[in-house]
């Protein structure tokens, strides 16, 4: 038996030796090592033998296969680097040639002409843009909407981001206008848990044509569902504002769902945005012909909205710069 183990190692090894590709490497494991291979018959052969051969016999044929199993490994190492050198002989591929550098993208050109733009507008504005120009004429009434810091009789702190309107008109004139002009605000106010002097807007403006009031709802309820849940509902009421025919004030409901709670002050609705339809005489100042062109405007506060989110009692909080308060958020 001795003998015909070692013949089937020298055979294994020198068959082994001789394989030059991968290929073959299976079937030359199938036939020395499978479970069905030579080497475990020999080993299944060994209950035919005496007590004292046995276990001698059984040591020498598993060191016999452990020997092949480690000559294979090798084996299949050396022929799959063989390999793969070749293939990259064959290729040619050069390593030591730079990468293509990997370029960043940007945002396609649709996108960029669908995005809206942000335009920010100045906070110290003349009484022309601030009022006159949004229709609202020296000593019209109107003006008494708008408790306003004077910086001396021409200028004044806007007392709402509206004047961009005109800014963004003038600049972007003859080309359909989306926009939004976020920024501060000043009025002329008795500082109260509701109200402090300086505080945010956004005002958003669109122009273009056949721009219509539906579209201002449609608007203000996709981002009344986007910031605060799909199941709110907007209203609309009858408003007045100089700039706007017709006027409106948008609505939301209150997350009490009309139980009334003191957030709502009872009433089931939270005050979203003042908004309407582009007065012509205001698209004529931004130099848009209201017989052609259309659109629409809203302005919203910033921190009440975030004090209903956050159930803040008090706007003074915000600009007080009290670190136990800000780093709450
Ligand atoms: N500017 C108005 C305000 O501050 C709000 C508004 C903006 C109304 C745009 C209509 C259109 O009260």
């Amino acid at each position: 038996m001795l003998e015909q183990i070692n013949m089937l190692r020298e055979k294994g090894q020198n068959e082994l030796n001789a394989i030059t590709s991968t290929d073959q490497l299976p079937e030359w494991y199938h036939q020395y090592l499978g479970r069905k291979g030579d080497l475990t018959s020999l080993l299944k052969q060994l209950g035919t033998l005496s007590s004292e051969e046995r276990p001698v016999m059984g040591k020498v044929i598993n060191e016999v296969k452990q020997q092949l199993q480690e000559s294979f490994e090798l084996r299949q190492k050396t022929l799959k680097e063989t390999k793969l050198h070749q293939e990259l002989e064959i290729d040619d591929l050069d390593v030591s040639l730079p990468g293509r550098p990997c370029t960043t993208g940007h945002l396609h050109l649709t996108t960029q002409t669908l995005r809206i733009q942000v335009y920010e507008a100045p906070e110290v504005e003349s009484d022309e843009y601030n009022f006159q120009l949004l229709n609202i004429p020296e000593y019209h009434p109107a003006r008494d909407m708008w408790d306003t810091f004077w910086v001396n009789d021409e200028v004044v702190l806007r007392t709402h981001t509206s004047p961009g309107q005109i800014w963004a008109m003038r600049e972007y004139y003859p080309e359909p206008i989306r926009v939004i002009l976020p920024g501060k605000c000043y009025r002329f106010e008795q500082i109260t848990p509701r109200s402090e002097h300086q505080f945010y807007q956004v005002e958003g403006l669109t122009i273009g044509k056949n721009i219509r009031l539906t579209d201002l709802i449609g608007v203000m309820s996709e981002f009344a569902h986007k910031m605060y849940g799909a199941e709110r509902k907007v209203r609309i009421r009858g408003s007045y504002f100089p700039f706007t025919e017709p006027s409106i004030e948008i609505d939301m409901s209150c997350s009490c769902e009309k139980k009334g709670c003191r957030l709502c002050k009872y009433t089931g609705w939270l005050e979203v945005a003042g908004a309407g339809m582009v007065h012509p005489v205001v698209l004529r100042n931004g130099g848009y012909d209201p017989e052609e062109w259309s659109g629409f405007a809203f302005g919203m506060g910033v921190e009440r909205p975030a004090m209903l989110k956050h159930n803040i009692n008090d706007i003074r909080r915000f600009y007080s710069n009290d670190l136990r308060f800000l780093q709450q958020f």
